[in-house]
């Protein structure tokens, strides 16, 4: 069965195309069929995927599929994918411009959805509305998943921290963060990082695979 997990903030800048694009390289790197949309009109990832591939060669038939898309067409594409069954996961980097109808259809086509968010005031008062208004959809669509992953926290930030500073939100939060560091800075849509296996891990946790390969 084909599991759609979309990346979604009402704020821009929180680590929506960061996240969704080291889930995707782990989730392929782990075997599983994966297929990246995004909805960001100015298509950064499948930019990067093209200059990825001419610099080093790489063959289109070794990386999954990064495909375009737009906020009122995203639903309906991924309502006929998930009845085609090709994919084992799809992610979705929507934008941070979505509406808040845009957001509400894609939530009832997920069966998850990501929030990053860091730790500043802004950002979590941000996410705290961002759940808020997934309310309509939830109650809609009641197998969705919330999933609030601590994005761009500070190395020596324990996780007791983080875990007090988020716990007023009405979703599961990732019991692992991701740290502020380069290396998410300077992502790749080929290769996946390594720092990144436990996040996924618990991820696939949520929508009910505890295995992080795919079996045969
Ligand atoms: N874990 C991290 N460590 C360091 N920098 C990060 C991390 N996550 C995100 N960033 C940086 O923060 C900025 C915003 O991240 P990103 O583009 O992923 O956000 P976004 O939610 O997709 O934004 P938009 O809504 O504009 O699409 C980028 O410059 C990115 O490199
Ligand atoms: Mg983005």
């Amino acid at each position: 069965m084909t599991k759609v997990i979309s990346f979604i903030s009402r704020k821009g800048g929180t680590g929506k195309t960061t996240n969704a694009i080291n889930l995707s390289t782990m989730l392929h790197s782990l075997g599983y069929t994966v297929s990246l949309i995004e909805t960001d009109t100015n298509y950064t990832l499948s930019t990067l995927r093209k200059m990825e591939l001419f610099k080093s060669g790489a063959k289109q038939d070794t990386v999954f599929e990064i495909l375009g898309s737009e906020d009122d067409k995203i639903a309906g594409e991924l309502e006929a994918i998930k009845q085609k069954k090709t994919f084992d996961y799809v992610i979705v980097d929507s934008a941070g411009k979505t509406t808040d109808e845009g957001i509400k259809r894609l939530c009832l086509v997920s069966d998850a959805v990501v929030v990053p968010t860091s730790l500043t005031q802004n950002d979590m008062l941000v996410t705290y509305q961002t759940i808020t208004d997934l309310a309509p959809a939830r109650a809609l669509n009641p197998a969705l998943k919330i999933i609030v992953l601590p994005n761009r926290i500070h190395s020596l930030t324990k996780n007791k921290t983080i875990q007090e500073a988020l716990n007023n939100l009405d979703a599961e939060i990732l019991d692992v963060a991701v740290p502020q560091k380069n290396l998410f800075v300077n992502f790749s849509t080929i290769l996946a990082e390594k720092q990144y296996h436990e996040i996924a891990k618990q991820i696939l946790t949520q929508l009910g695979n505890g295995q992080t390969q795919k079996s045969a």
